[in-house]
């Protein structure tokens, strides 16, 4: 067995006694170095290259947040652990920021730990597996890539649920996959992005259409803003007289550079048909058609689907049916005899889950992942975009550590 190779850092000795001892039992995983400082830490992370580096915060000298952004820089193969203690969220979002993949709070247990020390390895398992001591390899993943997706959550119809879904489900795949994944805001006029995951973009899609003519990759990639899933968002504009600078060849030109850099590209659309949506549909692999289960509603997307049928990208449609509730909502059989569709995800309404996850910009899919609109998210994501990682998918959603410790 290839046991996961562990790096302590705390500047405290009896803490890293205290991580060894909690690790001890575990036979898949090992501790193959300890620092007590950001400096040893990047030096002992080069010499040993571990699976996954436990870092603390507040160290003399490099502090943690230094030394997660020096390590994921050089070894973006090591997944960081940020080990930190209640009260500090504004640092645990410059670590994640900084590259670092998940946190603990302390105190934790011995199964906390070796859980999400194996879940941020098995995201990182498209490498192959290395030998503690040896250098890194040049290694082409085994496994059969699936052709790079775009992925355009739509509908005509405000308040369906776009923005929620696009930010789970995008987050849902970074997490669990480990892949490359972004998330483009396009509702350029009210994107709203960027509050429901929390973020605080430096620059938006309007700054960067601004600064060249001709796009290219290296221009989008610093746009980019990293969450702490792994997942990279490029914001709508901050206010809506700036969304008239970006135009449908903007649109086109940035996702086709996407396409050939992430394996899933999710889009936030605005609630109508235009030059731009109707590019970015176009564009799409699936386009992901959400309703809700009244009559309005129920209207829209089937006007939806008439026009997008016109346009001949009616064989890409999945349709996701948002907020249901048994007790009030059309029947799902009559909803299907009037679209003549299944949905391919039906999504509960649960009010309380969806708000205070907005509220704090904690996507639920991490924050409070055993609610039953997490898990109805992650299975269609399982189902439409990562069948082969089924087993091990399950395995994950057993026990949520960054939702229990998420809550400071
Ligand atoms: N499954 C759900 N259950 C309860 N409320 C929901 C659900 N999905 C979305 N909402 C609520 O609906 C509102 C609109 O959601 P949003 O994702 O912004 O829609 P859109 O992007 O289509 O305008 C939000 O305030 C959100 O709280
Ligand atoms: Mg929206």
């Amino acid at each position: 067995m290839t046991k996961t190779s562990v790096l302590v850092v705390d500047d405290i000795e009896n803490t890293r006694e205290d991580i060894k001892r909690l690790l001890h039992f575990e036979e898949d995983i090992v501790v193959v170095g300890e620092a007590g400082d950001g400096e040893e830490a990047l030096r002992l992370a080069e010499e040993l290259n571990p699976d996954v580096v436990l870092m603390d915060i507040n160290m003399p000298g490099m502090d943690g947040i230094a030394a997660s952004e020096a390590i994921s820089n050089k070894m973006p193969d090591t997944a960081i652990v940020i080990i930190s203690i209640q009260g500090e969220p504004e640092y645990l979002r410059k670590a994640m920021a900084a590259g670092a993949r998940d946190y603990l709070v302390k105190p934790f247990s011995s199964n906390d730990l070796a859980e999400t020390i194996r879940r941020v390895n098995n995201s990182y398992k498209v490498r192959a597996t290395k030998i503690n001591t040896s250098p890194p390899v040049e290694e082409k993943p085994e496994v059969k890539q699936p052709e790079n997706r775009i992925m355009v959550v739509f509908s005509s119809k405000g308040g369906v649920g776009k923005t929620t879904i696009s930010c789970n489900l995008a987050v849902c795949l970074a997490q669990e996959t480990g892949k490359r994944v972004a998330l483009i805001d396009l509702n350029l006029q009210g994107g709203d992005v960027t509050v429901m995951l929390n973020l605080s973009p430096k620059g938006t899609i309007a700054d960067m259409v601004k600064e060249e003519e001709e796009l290219e990759f290296s221009l989008v990639n610093t746009y980019l803003v990293p969450h702490m899933s792994g997942l990279k968002i490029l914001p709508a504009p901050l206010r809506p007289e700036e969304a008239e600078a970006i135009t449908a060849g903007h649109t086109e030109e940035i996702l086709k550079l996407l396409k050939k850099n992430f394996d899933y590209i999710i889009v936030d659309t605005p609630p109508l048909f235009n030059d731009l949506t109707l590019s970015v549909l176009e564009l799409a692999d699936d386009i992901l058609l959400t309703f809700t289960r009244d009559l309005p509603a129920i209207k829209h997307v089937k006007t939806d689907l008439e026009v997008l049928e016109t346009l001949r990208q009616s064989d890409k449609v999945r349709l996701v049916l948002n907020q249901s509730t048994l007790d009030y909502g059309i029947k799902i059989s009559e909803l299907e005899k009037r679209l003549n569709r299944s949905p391919a995800a039906i999504l509960p309404y649960d009010e309380k889950t969806v708000l205070s996850s907005i509220n704090k910009g904690h996507p639920l899919v991490l924050t409070q992942a055993n609610s039953r609109i997490a898990q109805s998210i992650k299975s269609f994501a399982r189902e439409f975009y990562l069948p082969e990682s089924g087993l091990e998918a399950k395995e994950n959603t057993k026990k949520s550590i960054v939702g229990r410790i998420f809550s400071f």
